[in-house]
């Protein structure tokens, strides 16, 4: 299973679930819903800044998978992962995997990883295989 830092926050009715090592870093929660996601403050994530339909609808739109949420009083597991494994190749960008996969490193460590992995395609992340927002930072374009 994965080790990684995991951090929740609740309003009762929906919790979010934040995992800082995934995020890449794309703006796109602070962008689009600054009321609830805003890193200048703490703790960044303000769970009664929306509706938990705006909250929800801003998390789907998460491009990592840093960010996700359950209805309080359902498991986890219930959450809509989809049996079809999923892949997107995001132009000039990652390859983001949809459902939970195991990765298995070039050290032979195995990592569990829930809901959305971005996997990086232009080579420069320092976080390889996923990525970790570089392509952004220098531009990268495909050819
Ligand atoms: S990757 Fe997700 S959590 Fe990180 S900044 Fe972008 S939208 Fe927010
Ligand atoms: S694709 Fe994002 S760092 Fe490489």
């Amino acid at each position: 299973m994965s080790s990684e830092v995991t951090k929740e926050y609740t309003n009762g009715e929906i919790t979010v679930v934040w995992k800082p090592g995934t995020c890449i870093h794309s703006k796109k929660c602070w962008d689009g819903l600054s009321s609830v996601f805003n890193p200048t403050k703490k703790p960044w994530v303000n769970i009664e800044g929306a509706s938990s339909e705006a909250i929800m609808k801003q998390i789907d739109a998460c491009p990592s998978g840093a960010l996700s949420y359950y209805k309080n009083g359902e498991e986890k597991a219930e959450l809509a992962v989809s049996s079809l494994t999923k892949i997107e190749v995001i132009p000039n960008g990652p390859i983001r995997v949809h459902g939970d996969v195991e990765i298995t490193h070039s050290n032979g460590t195995t990592e569990t990883r829930e809901r959305i992995t971005a996997l990086c395609r232009c080579g420069l992340s320092a976080k390889k295989p996923y990525c970790d927002g570089t392509h952004k930072r220098e531009g990268w374009q495909e050819s």
